[in-house]
């Protein structure tokens, strides 16, 4: 899907296409340490002399002749030519931009990947990440237990451009995973939004590479996941055999609930559709948020993420031995479903047990009634009097947040969905910040209490 139809020009010819690599830190150094420093120059960009790389915003660029103009959208996403060409030449900002360049570098190597494509949200970087691949008549199967929105694109919109999407629980034996001949995406999200269900992923991967035997590069089932909860300082899901990662940069990766952005990282051969698909969906990162997320997201990433996982392990044993929770859900414990699976699969970049910041809970009540009015109560009094707990949507940043799926986040879902994805009358989702678990735990205690 290049740019120029057919067009060859001189300035295209003398690029020569270099095999794809995994950008990585020099040897010997960790991944903490890419994240914050990355490469100051490349064919892309030279900030040498630059402590902090400046915010380059422009949204179009100085062209000294129409050849170079010329040069510049041939270059553009060809697949013949590897992105950056030569020296690297920009146009227009929806195209792309220095300051998203460098950001894109930074999560390939957090994710492991050969590249990295950024958008304007996590929702546009899913819409991306499946969309690009599929057309008519092809099949997506979906694990249900999905964010509410993405769930609303499978089931409102992927199905009026002619995909289906078949749900299937991928909790369950891997040999119980149907993948037609049609089927090109299996897509979940692992933990899973929002009660954190935990899928193997290896293997799904050995499942769908077992069907993927004698079908050409067309016909093949892609393995995509949501990273957005774990992120990449918790698992990489290319290290366990998915193709394509996806996910917000809204929430742990910008860390600090200023932005919004989203992301793909997956190998090289994808990159050029991607990269036409943003230009022309026209949903690209802008450089301001992507300035902040490279540099105040990113280099505190494994820090935040450190913190907030020490009080998640502490607040789900103390939830774990509350009289009114009835059920709680953290991978990180031991009675937890999946507790096994995250252990293999969920580890920070030195290889440590990581299960993340998110912890889902459920009140308990005589009866599902009575179990969503004491959840609603347990949240209101949170919203009206608690100190560093925040009743609000999203997740990962440095305060703690709080919220009832149910009746928020996973609404749209219709009740015999809700069921199947396991969120329970009474569900919570907590969030944990940074802040001292002490204090996370008076704020819980208090609404708990409230509950009598
Ligand atoms: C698992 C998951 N994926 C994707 C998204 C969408 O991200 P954004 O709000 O950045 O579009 C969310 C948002 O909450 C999410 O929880």
């Amino acid at each position: 899907m290049a740019t120029r139809k057919g067009k060859s020009t001189s300035a295209s010819k003398t690029v020569q296409k270099e095999a794809a690599e995994v950008p990585k830190p020099p040897r010997g150094y960790s991944t903490d340490a890419f994240l914050m420093y990355g490469r100051q120059k490349t064919r892309h960009w030279d900030y040498q002399h630059h402590v902090v790389p400046p915010l380059s915003a422009s949204s179009t660029f100085r062209l000294e002749s129409h050849q170079r103009g010329e040069a510049g959208f041939c270059g553009f996403a060809d697949p013949e030519l590897t992105r950056p060409t030569k020296p690297h030449i920009f146009i227009y900002e929806r195209l792309d931009e220095p300051v998203r360049a460098m950001l894109e570098e930074r999560l390939a190597a957090a994710e492991g990947a050969e590249m990295g494509v950024c958008f304007a949200s996590g929702m546009a970087a899913i819409s991306a990440a499946v969309a690009h691949r599929l057309k008519a008549g092809d099949e997506v199967v979906a694990h249900p237990t999905l964010y509410g929105c993405t769930y609303s694109l499978f089931t409102n919109w992927l199905p009026r451009y002619g995909v289906k999407v078949r749900y299937q629980d991928l909790t369950q034996a891997p040999s119980r995973l149907r993948i037609g001949k049609k089927t090109r995406i299996v897509y979940c999200e692992t933990p899973a939004n929002p009660t954190l269900q935990i899928v193997d992923m290896e293997a799904i991967a050995a499942r769908i590479a077992k069907a993927n035997e004698g079908r050409s590069q067309e016909e093949k089932c892609e393995f995509v996941v949501d990273n957005t909860f774990a992120t990449p300082a918790c698992q990489r899901p290319l290290e366990h055999g998915v193709d394509v990662v996806c996910g917000s940069l809204t929430k742990g990766l910008s860390g600090f609930g200023t932005d919004m952005g989203g992301y793909v990282a997956t190998s090289e051969s994808d990159e050029s559709s991607l990269l036409v698909f943003r230009k022309d969906f026209g949903s690209p990162l802008s450089p301001t948020p992507a300035w902040r997320i490279l540099n105040f997201g990113l280099p505190t990433l494994s820090l935040r993420v450190k913190q907030a996982q020490a009080s998640a392990f502490e607040l789900a044993d103390y939830l774990h031995e509350h009289p009114k929770v009835a059920r709680v859900q953290y991978p990180g414990h031991p009675a937890s479903k999946g507790y096994e699976t995250a252990r293999r699969q969920m580890h920070d970049f030195h290889g440590e047990f990581a299960p993340g910041t998110l912890i889902y809970f459920e009140v308990k009540g005589r009866n599902d009634k009575e179990a969503a009015a004491r959840a609603d109560q347990l949240v209101d009094t949170i919203g009206k009097k608690a100190y560093v707990i925040t009743l609000a949507v999203s997740l990962g940043q440095i305060r703690t947040l709080i919220e009832r799926p149910g009746g928020m986040t996973h609404s749209m879902l219709p009740e015999e969905v809700a069921q199947t994805c396991g969120i329970g009358a009474g569900g919570v989702r907590l969030a944990v910040g940074i802040e001292n678990p002490d204090d996370i735990r008076r704020d819980l205690e208090k609404a708990l209490k409230s509950l009598d």
